[in-house]
């Protein structure tokens, strides 16, 4: 069945197997979103089912918390999790420092919290995804909805002197109305083009009133894993400073393709 997946889903596939066995018996796992994800959630749960994988899921997502549980994952808060032993998550963009642009389908808040309760943050992500500077992929930011327009206005000003390219700002709609994110929050989608201090730019955001998070995950992410669509996957470790290939075997596995 994998031969019906487009070559992109292929390539997320095998990352997130690859991610997915990075996972050992006990652990505390943040669960992360997208699409991406969504192949990790179902590895993993193919773990519970055929292993005996005992493993607590802490999603970052109500949609992520669904298919968890349609899986068979045992899903708690992070409340009751505490510290978490590894999130693994996508990104919409990474550098070569693995900073990350991420907040593509709206789950950057609860992400970025899960992410800096984790000893270890892996990405896994297709190729494309990989950036000389960050900054194509228009910049999510949480905002509230009361007076979102001033947020939008003081971002605005704060971009002027940014070291950025772009400054064009848009709300992010769906089926005609505002994007509300779990939080019950709007997203500004900044069209930057490229974002010259990631980390700078971060900082100033979360300092505006109205902004409750921004999509910029500076120094939080450990590995990337790289999938490719002939089996391929590289493994780089910002820590150790090491990258090993790998290859996976594209199974058929009707289990994991009960859901699509
Ligand atoms: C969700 O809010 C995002 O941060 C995702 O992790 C990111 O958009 C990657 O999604 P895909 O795996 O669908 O590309």
């Amino acid at each position: 069945m994998t031969g019906e997946l487009s070559p992109i889903d292929k390539a997320k596939f095998v990352a997130a197997k690859q991610a997915a066995d990075m996972v050992e018996d006990g652990m505390r796992v943040g669960l992360g979103t997208g699409s991406t994800a969504a192949w990790l959630v179902r590895h993993l749960g193919d773990r519970v089912r055929d292993e005996g994988l005992r493993i607590k899921g802490v999603p970052t997502s109500l949609r992520t918390a669904q298919l968890a549980r349609q899986v068979g994952i045992e899903v708690i808060t992070l409340d009751q999790a505490g510290t978490l032993n590894i999130t693994i998550d996508g990104a919409d963009e990474f550098d070569g420092n693995l900073n990350l642009i991420k907040g593509g389908g709206g789950a950057l808040l609860h992400e970025k919290i899960v992410a800096a309760a984790s000893e270890e943050v892996v990405v896994i992500a297709d190729a494309a995804k990989e950036v000389g500077t960050l900054g194509a992929f228009p910049l999510p930011i949480e905002v509230i909805p009361f007076g979102w327009t001033t947020t939008q206005m003081l971002v605005e000003e704060l971009l002027v002197s940014a070291d950025v390219m772009g400054r064009r700002i848009t709300l992010r709609m769906n089926n005609g109305k505002p994007f509300v994110t779990d939080e019950g929050n709007h997203i500004l989608d900044l069209h930057l083009s490229r974002i010259g201090n990631a980390r700078q730019l971060a900082m100033a955001l979360n300092q505006m009133p109205g902004v409750v998070e921004n999509g910029l995950f500076v120094d939080l992410c450990d590995k990337v894993i790289i999938g490719y669509s002939d089996g391929r996957v590289e493994t780089r470790d910002i820590n150790e400073g090491t990258v090993s290939q790998d290859r996976i075997d594209l199974v058929e596995n009707d289990n994991l393709f009960s859901d699509i």
